[in-house]
């Protein structure tokens, strides 16, 4: 029989996963430096948390949960996105109690939706996302904005980069845009494709950023959602918005901007970039507010605030932009041996190396030396040894140094000094 993984799904090992660790450690000591703390949440959680916070109209909760009974029943779901675990969490564990300033919390979690795989585009994924709990001030939007940005610079991502932002205001007035975009869509029905049709009474929203319709001089001039903004909302737009140009971010005012969650409220933004390679856009990062999620969850009338990054797309980006990676293998020492006496009378040298943290490979069982200097070649290490009888009743190795082919004299009882004097 013939396993293949899931379709969808990616194995990691070797290169991609030592890039996947270098952009995590970049990207939590960044976090770190906002004070965020890390979480981490169930890979499944109640079916009924993610209707109710992505909402039941959405592609993500109609189209692309896994979803699952388990043995006694119980409706699961794998997590599609994680602000509504975080928050369930927040809730649950009470982690308001007692605090009166905002919680910050970071994560890094596998996420499933049944999408149809693309470049970019897959059933497991993983986000690094933050998230902002009782948030009191749109200062923290800003900040918000701010990290995300300092993330896209961190990674030289900035010239191929559009922040697209919008304001959604709150739900009142997002009901009351709803139903005079209805009322305007139904005016033409017979231009819209099979999908904006559906969603014209579940989610008409969906229509203005659908990659059809969206392109459509109807669906362009459709009401805009400014007209029921207060004087309030305004103001604050306009100050996120300022705040960016001081702060040299650049941005894009998309009014059709409404994303595909129905939690958001106020500021929402997409980061979205564009291939150097196949001039392709997609988006790296999306994020923004939502004011009622942690009530609906159960807990205090609190607003929350965040944004997810795409590891995969933002691996494709760095890939694609020749991101130089630092972290690849590096591999110390290559030993050699003439017999299986020599191996064992070397290991215990051999694991004090080890615990200095050099990385020391031995292929076992193989006792000739030609084919252990092809082994160390192989391997990309710095230096081979081959060590005899002789060498060990000497007490002296010859170290030879791969790239330079210079031959070097050490007492094998000082190899650790000698690789550390190296470094
Ligand atoms: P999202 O826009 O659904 O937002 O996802 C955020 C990012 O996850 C996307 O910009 C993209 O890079 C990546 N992504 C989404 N779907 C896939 C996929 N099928 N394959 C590969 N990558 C994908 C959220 O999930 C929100 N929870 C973000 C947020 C946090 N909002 C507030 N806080």
């Amino acid at each position: 029989m013939n396993y293949k993984k899931p379709r969808g799904t990616q194995d990691w090992y070797g290169d991609s996963l030592e890039q996947l660790n270098e952009v995590l450690s970049i990207l939590n000591s960044l976090v770190k430096a906002y004070g965020f703390q890390n979480i981490m949440t169930p890979t499944f959680e109640s079916l009924d948390l993610f209707k109710k916070s992505v909402g039941d109209t959405t592609d993500i909760v109609q189209k692309e949960l896994y979803t699952f009974v388990d043995k006694k029943g119980r409706k699961l779901a794998l997590r599609p996105e994680g602000t509504s675990s975080v928050v369930r969490a927040y809730v649950e564990d009470k982690m308001f109690a007692n605090k009166s300033n905002v919680t910050k919390l970071a994560y890094f979690l596998n996420l499933f939706r049944y999408e149809r795989p693309q470049n970019g585009r897959l059933r497991e994924f993983h986000q690094f996302g933050i998230e902002y709990l009782n948030v009191n001030s749109h200062l923290n939007d800003i900040e918000c904005l701010i990290l995300a940005q300092q993330i896209i610079n961190k990674f030289n991502l900035s010239k191929y980069i559009q922040l697209k932002i919008n304001y959604l205001g709150n739900f009142e007035q997002r009901q009351l845009w709803i139903k005079e975009l209805k009322q305007y869509f139904v005016k033409y029905q017979d231009q819209l494709t099979d999908d904006s049709l559906q969603r014209l009474n579940i989610n008409p929203l969906r229509i203005l950023d659908d990659k059809i319709d969206g392109q459509k001089s109807f669906v362009k001039q459709a009401p805009k959602l400014e007209k029921f903004l207060n004087d309030e909302d305004n103001k604050i737009f306009k100050e996120i918005l300022n705040c960016l140009s001081s702060n040299e971010i650049n941005y894009f005012v998309d009014d059709s901007l409404v994303r595909g969650l129905d939690y958001y409220t106020g500021i929402v933004f997409e980061f979205v970039y564009k291939s150097p390679v196949t001039e392709l856009e997609s988006t790296l990062l999306g994020g923004g507010r939502y004011s009622h999620l942690i009530q609906q969850t159960g807990g205090p009338d609190q607003i929350g605030l965040g944004f997810a990054i795409g590891i995969e797309r933002l691996l494709l980006a760095l890939n694609e932009t020749n991101y130089s990676f630092k972290n690849k293998h590096s591999l110390d020492i290559v030993l050699g041996f003439d017999s299986f006496k020599t191996t064992t009378k070397c290991l215990s040298m051999i694991t004090k190396i080890r615990e200095n943290n050099y990385c020391v490979e031995i292929d076992f069982g193989n006792y000739k030396k030609d084919k252990n200097a092809r082994f160390a070649i192989r391997q990309n290490a710095k230096y081979f040894s081959f060590i005899d009888e002789n060498d060990l009743k000497n007490n002296v190795i010859k170290l030879e140094n791969i790239k330079t082919h210079e031959l070097i004299n050490v007492n094998l009882d000082k190899l650790v000094y000698f690789l550390k004097g190296e470094k």
